[in-house]
């Protein structure tokens, strides 16, 4: 029987674990091919042009692997190619994610949320253009954490170091009201517990991985794509050290897991 058509994830490293976990809870049937492109991590502090290129080779990649839709599983790499990658590759389902403003928005009381995410992201044109269509009367708190992206790329999830990095930003915005808090980085849901400990137990801390793995399972639907029966799977590959990747991602999702290295033309 032909091994069915991959569904691709990728992101700059491990963050995008976070939503493949949510697809692969809502979708236990699919085969899933994350490709986590390490040696190139972090996007948050690279240029549009950097990250829209690596998005290229990467869902090109993708393709190559037959895959039958690509979840750009990384809210910096959404924002900068998004909108290339659905021009580039129109027969398929591309899907992104972007931070939770509309549902942060509604759930405010006090009319104040905090957006925890990458330099890139809070810079980019599509994060305007997101505050200013969904929440243009609620005044939005910016935190870029480049140091969040690298703890959890260290698989560091618990100790003086996170404590230190995480307690600052978040008190900070607490105090400045922010009563939601939006986690607009794929790598940070990996830090729930160190932020919750922070903010407070009533504090929502919102991310999107579960409404992306909702929406890829409708648009599957609709395109009768979805896997029929059949047991899904999780396969890693990275651009990085795969020995690493697999450590961390059993860290990560709890497990045991292989990874390979994508072929050298896709690095
Ligand atoms: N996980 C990514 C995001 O959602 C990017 C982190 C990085 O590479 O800077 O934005």
């Amino acid at each position: 029987m032909p091994s069915p058509q991959p569904i691709g994830i990728y992101d700059s490293g491990l963050g995008g674990l976070s939503v493949a976990r949510a697809i692969r809870d809502a979708l236990p049937g699919e085969r899933l091919l994350y490709v986590a492109d390490s040696a190139h991590v972090p996007y948050g502090e690279k240029t549009t042009d950097y990250v829209r290129r690596r998005a290229e080779t990467i869902s090109d990649y993708f393709v190559e692997r037959d895959a039958k839709a690509i979840v750009v599983a990384c809210n910096t790499a959404t924002a900068a190619a998004i909108a290339d990658l659905r021009a580039r590759h129109p027969g398929l389902i591309v899907i992104g994610v972007e931070p939770a403003i509309k549902p942060a928005a509604h759930l405010t009381a006090s009319g104040v949320i905090g957006v925890f995410a990458t330099t890139g992201t809070l810079a980019s044109r599509k994060f305007a253009a997101l505050v200013q269509r969904e929440a243009p009367e609620v005044r939005i708190l910016l935190r870029p954490c480049p140091e969040w992206v690298a703890l959890v790329e260290r698989g560091e999830l618990e100790g003086p170091a996170l404590r230190a990095a995480v307690e600052a930003p978040v008190r900070e915005l607490r105090e400045a009201g922010a009563d939601v808090l939006v986690l607009g980085c794929t790598h940070f849901p990996f830090l729930d517990a160190a932020i919750r400990a922070v903010a407070g137990p009533s504090v929502p801390l919102l991310e999107t991985g579960a409404p992306v793995a909702r929406w890829l399972r409708h648009q599957l639907q609709e395109r009768d794509l979805q896997a029929d029966g059949g047991c899904g799977a999780l396969e890693l590959e990275t651009t990085g050290d795969p020995a690493t990747l697999a450590r961390l991602a059993g860290l990560l999702l709890g497990g045991d897991f292989q990874a390979a290295q994508t072929p050298p033309a896709w690095r």
